[in-house]
This record gives C-alpha cells, sequence and structure tokens, in this order.
C-alpha cells in the first residue's frame, strides 16, 4: 500500500462577524490506494466564494471547508475518469481527493471539463461556472433586459458582476456599475465598456446615479442588498426588474438590511431572488457553453485574481469581503 499526503483547511472556528485567520485549520491527510470506481484528483485551481461565508455554518467545526476546484486526474480505476483528464469537482478545500463518482449523483458536482482550447481551466470556477451561470440566467431570465434600457450592477467588479455587465453590453443596454475602488471604477469602464462606474465608497452615489440615468433605471442586478440597493431601487422606472442575485453586505453584518417598500409600490417594480441551481439543466448543456462561445468570440474578458499556494486559501477568502478581488478569485495550488 502507498499513502499521500493531501492538505486541508478545515473550519476550525465558527464564523461570527468578520471572518479571520483563526477560523480556518490546515491540516495533513493520509490517502491510502484508490478502490476499483475511484480515482485520485490533484487540485490545480480551487475556487473561494463569498455564499461559503453563509453557507458553512450549517456544518459542524472539525469538518472541511466547502469549495469547487479544478483538478487533474492523477490515478484512476474508473474509466469514466482517465488519467491526465481535468475536472471540476466539489471537493473542498483539498490539495488531493480520492473521489468516488457515486459519492457525487449530481453532475453538475462533477464532471469532466469540455475542450477549452487554450483557455485556462480555471474559468470553469468563473465565467462558465456558478458565478458565470448566475449573471446569465439570473440577468437575462429575471430582468428580461431589452435594447437601449439602463442596467445597473452592484459589485460590477467582481466574479458575477463582470460578466454581468459585459452580458447587459452585448443586449445593448446603458450599463452603471458600483465598484468599490477608483482602480475597479476605471477596469470596468475601460475594460469592461460598462458605460459609467460609480465608486461607492466615496462618491455621493444618490447624485453620480441620478446624473448618469436622469431617467431611471429598468434593471438592477444586486449583489450586496443594503442602503446601496435601497438608493438604486428608489431610482427606477416604471416597470423595472430586480435580480437579487446576493447581499454580501449582510454575510459578516447580519444587521437588518433596509428595503425601499415605497419605491416598490410607487413604481409597480418587479423583484425576484433566485438560487443558481434552479437553471442547473439548462446551464450544463446551454449556459456554459454559451459562455464559452463568447468568449472565444472576444465578446467576454474574464477577469480573474490568482492567489498563488494552497496555504494562502483563507487570505483569498477573507480579500472578498474587503474587496481585494478585480473579476473572480482564483487559488493557483
Ligand atoms: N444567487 C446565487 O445563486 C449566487 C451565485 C453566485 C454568487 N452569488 C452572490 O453574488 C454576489 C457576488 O458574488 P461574486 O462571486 O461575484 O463575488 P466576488 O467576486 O467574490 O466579489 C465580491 C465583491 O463584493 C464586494 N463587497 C464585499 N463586501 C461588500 C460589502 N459589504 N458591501 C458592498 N460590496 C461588498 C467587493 O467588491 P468592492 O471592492 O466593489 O466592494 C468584492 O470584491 C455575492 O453576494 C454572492 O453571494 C449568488
Amino acid at each position: 500500500m502507498s499513502t499521500k499526503q493531501a492538505k486541508v483547511w478545515i473550519y476550525a472556528k465558527e464564523f461570527k462577524g468578520d471572518v479571520e485567520l483563526s477560523n480556518f485549520e490546515l491540516k495533513d491527510e493520509e490517502i491510502g490506494d484508490i478502490k476499483d470506481g475511484e480515482f485520485l484528483a490533484e487540485a490545480l485551481f480551487l475556487s473561494v466564494d463569498p455564499y461559503v461565508r453563509t453557507f458553512q455554518l450549517q456544518y459542524p467545526t472539525g469538518s472541511v471547508m466547502t469549495g469547487r476546484q479544478i483538478a487533474r486526474v492523477i490515478e484512476s480505476r474508473n474509466s469514466k475518469f482517465p488519467v491526465n483528464s481535468l475536472i471540476f469537482g466539489n471537493l473542498g478545500w483539498r490539495t488531493l481527493t480520492a473521489v468516488n463518482p457515486e459519492n457525487y449523483p449530481k453532475k453538475h458536482d462533477l464532471f469532466i471539463l469540455p475542450d477549452l482550447g487554450d483557455l485556462s481551466p480555471s474559468i470553469s470556477l468563473g465565467a462558465l461556472g456558478n458565478p458565470g451561470n448566475s449573471a446569465y440566467y439570473g440577468f437575462l431570465d429575471l430582468c428580461k433586459p431589452k435594447e437601449g434600457e439602463v442596467v445597473v450592477v452592484s459589485a460590477a467588479a467582481g466574479a458575477v458582476g463582470t460578466i454581468v455587465g459585459q452580458i447587459a453590453k452585448i443586449k445593448g443596454c446603458q450599463v452603471i456599475g458600483f465598484a468599490g475602488s477608483d482602480e475597479k471604477c476605471k477596469m470596468l469602464e475601460q475594460d469592461f465598456g460598462f458605460d459609467k462606474a460609480i465608486n461607492y465608497k466615496n462618491e455621493n452615489v444618490e447624485k453620480l446615479l441620478k446624473e448618469a440615468a436622469p431617467n431611471g433605471i429598468d434593471c438592477y442586478f444586486d449583489n450586496v442588498g443594503g442602503m446601496l440597493s435601497t438608493i438604486v431601487i428608489d431610482q427606477m422606472r416604471n416597470f423595472g426588474r430586480i435580480s437579487i442575485c446576493g447581499a454580501i453586505t449582510g454575510y459578516n453584518d447580519q444587521t437588518i438590511m433596509v428595503p425601499a417598500f415605497k419605491s416598490f409600490h410607487r413604481n409597480n417594480l418587479r423583484m425576484e431572488g433566485f438560487m443558481n441551481y434552479r437553471w442547473i439543466n439548462e446551464w450544463m448543456e446551454e449556459g456554459m457553453f454559451q459562455m464559452l462561445k463568447w468568449i472565444q468570440e472576444g465578446k467576454i474578458k474574464c477577469q480573474e485574481t490568482v492567489t498563488e499556494g494552497f496555504e494562502n486559501m483563507p487570505q483569498a477568502f477573507i480579500g472578498i469581503f474587503s474587496g481585494k478581488n478585480f473579476g473572480k478569485a482564483i487559488v493557483k495550488v
């Protein structure tokens, strides 16, 4: 029998308030010979995502941190996952995993990547994965944008926001994004074609939004919730549509988010929340390939912030909540 050493990040202390390094513990784990039907996956890229801040709370401390990864099959006793295949797996924050596919009955939790040509496989964690498909379906299905309409996106420089803005441009909309630094705003306007980007941290959001969209806003794709969203919703036009993707303002800080109900009533607005898995069948059959096509045609750019080193996963995760990432936050092993 041969053993291999995996490194694994453990959820060591319950999340309360801001995430801290002390919430995590790095452990070694011995992995023995794989059994019939199994394969051994070596992580190449791991995803850190805001949802993990709330999702992880359902698990006891001592469990492995939740997360998706792109891995290479380095040993296999399963003909469907031959050695050298690149896979997407919902395997957690681990460097090596003995995978029995029977434990992953849902197709979207474990699959072999499609041929991505020269593109980095890490985009399967971003534009082709959960964030990209949240953008694709959450925006197109719920906001139903029409050419010439005004679209506002919060957390616009993040994994989901950068894609929503670019899809809105493909659809011929005027796009306004919020981001937390001048550098991010510059990136959105210069590299991603946003018509206007507003630094919500140090600008008069209400005033600048009114100037950028004097006739009001048709679609709001919300990633943040809280006061910023109240300001946006207050400036929406009659029959505006709001897609609630996330509420990151409230993940570390559990205080109540301020709704703008008076605007709903006044302007006949429609707001709908979503969990991207409601489109999972479409995304595996269509969304992923439409995104890939747009990327290959140069219509969608994939921005990533790559943190080097598995040992830095907690720092990369914590960085999301202070806006350190431009586009998708990825960890390279
Ligand atoms: N519904 C779904 O199925 C689904 C799927 C994927 C993601 N989501 C949600 O969508 C949102 C964006 O996800 P993502 O993957 O794009 O995130 P991300 O790339 O990790 O970016 C998060 C960004 O949010 C901003 N942010 C952080 N804390 C904030 C705060 N307190 N107030 C305002 N902005 C804050 C930061 O940018 P700044 O520097 O601009 O502040 C940060 O870079 C999250 O709320 C996430 O939970 C939902």
